[in-house]
């Protein structure tokens, strides 16, 4: 049975990943803050540790033992990190940094969550992994950090690692309840709620909105590259340690307000927009391109992005039924 180590593992994605490993037979470790995660998003048979993710003592104590670590805890939010650059850099490239130096330390390959953030904006589209990473955000400049830590990790210390460039991510535990949350979760709350959605600047952005489920798919792959293949433990960890790093993307661009108007279809009605002011920084056009990732990690076709929204929209429902019993 392979054991694993999920840094993150109580939040959004992570508990989705937690959710796959333990299903396949896996035993499941998670460190976790609970600043954004919840102790409730977690199966009974994964372990909490309750801890910061950059402290290296419990970083290394919660790696003890495991074959592989999958590094998902940040401060996920490039609104957040423009308010609190030193506090969120601390996490998210100082997070990184405690996992990768465990790693070394106790010789666990490494699968860990990058961002299409670190791109910036790119004047071609979709974007491929060569393209050049200009960040422009405090989030992204640490994800691209990370990257170039992990980097060497790889070729110094001989920790085996894939950095995966997740693009906008959505499902269920989203928290639609924060204003630093995803956008889908936002609008998909505001028009429950009957509100009208607020577009920041003339929603003519775009996105590539990845599903989770296709998302944890990737992570498991990435492992099985350099780590546990499988529950059952088989190890194919390669004889030279590699830094990969991979888009996990769908190809396919939705400008937010499409984005509002097919979330209010859903509803059976049409929304209603406020424009707010542009967020400084907001990247432009963001859509990746899933070749390589496919190729290299053997994955299927992406969810449609309506079938996903309605997996959302009925997390949604069943949680107003939770609530109202
Ligand atoms: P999330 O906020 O739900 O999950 C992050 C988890 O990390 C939470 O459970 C939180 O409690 C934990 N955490 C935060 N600070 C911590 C600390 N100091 N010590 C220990 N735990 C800590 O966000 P998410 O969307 O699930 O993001 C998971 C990862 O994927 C992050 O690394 C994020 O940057 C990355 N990512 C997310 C997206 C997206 O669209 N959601 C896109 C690109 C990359
Ligand atoms: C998101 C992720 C980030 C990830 C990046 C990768 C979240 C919270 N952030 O950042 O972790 O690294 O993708 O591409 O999931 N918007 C509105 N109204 C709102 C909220 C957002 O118009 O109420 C707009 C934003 O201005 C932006 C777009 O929607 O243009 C997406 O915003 P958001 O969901 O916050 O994600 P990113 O900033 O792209």
């Amino acid at each position: 049975m392979a054991r694993f180590l999920v840094t993150g593992g109580a939040g959004f994605i992570g508990s989705h990943l937690v959710d796959a490993l333990a299903g396949a037979g896996a035993k499941v470790r998670v460190l976790d803050d609970l600043s954004t995660g919840r102790r409730e998003n977690l199966p009974a048979a994964a372990r909490l540790i309750v801890g910061d993710v950059a402290d290296p003592g419990t970083v290394r104590a919660a790696m003890a033992g495991v074959d592989g670590c999958f590094h998902l805890a940040a401060i996920a939010s490039v609104a957040r990190a423009a308010e609190d650059w030193l506090g969120t850099h601390r996490v998210n490239l100082g997070g990184t940094i405690a996992v990768l130096d465990a790693a070394r330390a106790r010789g666990v390959p490494v699968v860990y969550a990058s961002s299409a953030a670190v791109y910036g904006d790119c004047p071609d589209q979709p974007i491929t992994e060569t393209a050049p990473t200009r960040p422009l955000s405090a989030y992204g400049a640490d994800k691209l950090g990370g990257e170039l830590h992990a980097a060497v990790a790889a070729r110094v210390f001989g920790v085996a690692n894939v950095g995966l460039r997740f693009f906008n991510v959505y499902g269920p535990r989203q928290d639609p309840g924060s204003p630093y949350s995803g956008v889908i979760s936002i609008f998909a709350g505001q028009l429950r709620r009957g509100e009208p959605v607020e577009v920041f600047g003339d929603g003519g952005q775009t996105r590539d909105f990845v599903a989770v489920a296709d998302v944890v798919a990737a992570l498991r792959a990435a492992m099985g590259r350099i780590g546990p293949g499988d529950a059952a433990g088989r190890i194919t960890t390669p004889a030279v340690p590699q830094a990969l790093v991979f888009n996990v993307c769908t190809g396919i661009a939705t400008s937010i307000r499409a984005l509002a108007a097919e979330l209010a279809a859903l509803e059976g009605g049409t929304a209603v927009i406020r424009e707010g002011p542009a967020r400084p920084g907001d990247i432009r056009h963001s859509v990746g391109c899933p070749d390589a990732a496919r190729a290299a990690l053997g994955l299927g076709p992406p969810m449609p992005l309506r079938a996903g929204l309605a997996g959302v929209r009925a997390w949604l429902d069943a949680g107003l039924r939770l609530e109202r019993t």
